[in-house]
C-alpha cells in the first residue's frame, strides 16, 4: 500500500461568462502550477444556470443545477476565482452559491473546504468581492481558506493575449497559494478510527 495521500479534486469555478475572463484564465494558468497531490477541473456550466427560483426545490431541480451540486459533491474542495462588480460579487457567480446552499445545512456547500481568489482590471484585484463571498461562506458553513489571500489587481498587464498568465511573480504567488490550500484542505480529511 503506497503512503501517499490521494489526489484532491477541487473544483474551479470562474463566476464570470465572458469568453476572455482573466478568473478563467486565472483558473486555467492555477491547473498549471498545481501541486503534485491537487487536480483542478473548471465547471463550465454556470452560463446554463437558471435565476434562482424557490419554487423549484423539492422536486425535480433543473438539469444545469443538478449538475454544478453534483460537481460540488464530488469535489474535495472548491476554488473559486470571482471577478468585483460593482463592489460585490457577480450575479451569476451569486446566483449559482444560492442554488448549490439549498437545502441549508445539508447543501452541496456546507462544510465543503475552498480557496477563494480574484482578478480584475482595476487597482483592488477583487479585494471587497472575496469579502462579500465570504460573508456568504458564514452561513453555508464553506471552510474558505482564510489566509493567504490571493488579490491580482490590472489583470490586463498579467496575462497575453491568449490568456496566458504571464507574469512570474504572480505565478509564483498561485503557486504557494495553491500549496497553502492543499495544507488546508487536509485538514478536513476525515481520520481513520483509532
Ligand atoms: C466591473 N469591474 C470592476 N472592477 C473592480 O475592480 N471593481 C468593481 O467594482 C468593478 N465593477 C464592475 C462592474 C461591472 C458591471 C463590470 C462589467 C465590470 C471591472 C472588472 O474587474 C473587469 O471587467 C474584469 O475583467 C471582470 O472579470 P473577468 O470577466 O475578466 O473574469
Amino acid at each position: 500500500m503506497s503512503g501517499a495521500a490521494p489526489t484532491l479534486r477541487v473544483l474551479g469555478i470562474a463566476g464570470s461568462l465572458r469568453a476572455g475572463s482573466y478568473n478563467r484564465a486565472l483558473l486555467r494558468a492555477a491547473r498549471g502550477v498545481a501541486p503534485a497531490g491537487m487536480d483542478i477541473a473548471i465547471f463550465e456550466g454556470l452560463r446554463d444556470v437558471p435565476p434562482y427560483d424557490a419554487d423549484q426545490e423539492g422536486g425535480a431541480e433543473p438539469a444545469a443545477v443538478a449538475a454544478l451540486r453534483r460537481a460540488i459533491r464530488e469535489a474535495d474542495a472548491l476554488l473559486i476565482a470571482t471577478p468585483e462588480y460593482n463592489y460585490g460579487v457577480p450575479g451569476v457567480l451569486k446566483n449559482a452559491i444560492d442554488w448549490a446552499s439549498r437545502p441549508a445545512g445539508r447543501a452541496a456547500l456546507t462544510r465543503k473546504p475552498a480557496g477563494v481568489l480574484g482578478a480584475s482590471a482595476g487597482a483592488s484585484g477583487t479585494m471587497r468581492a472575496q469579502l462579500a463571498l465570504r460573508q456568504s461562506f458564514v452561513f453555508t458553513e464553506t471552510y474558505a481558506m482564510l489566509r493567504p489571500e490571493f488579490f491580482l489587481p490590472r489583470a490586463g498587464e498579467k496575462f497575453d493575449a491568449s490568456g496566458e498568465l504571464t507574469d512570474e511573480a504572480t505565478r509564483d504567488h498561485l503557486r504557494q497559494f495553491l500549496a497553502a490550500l492543499e495544507t488546508w484542505i487536509r485538514r478536513f480529511e476525515a481520520k481513520p478510527a483509532p
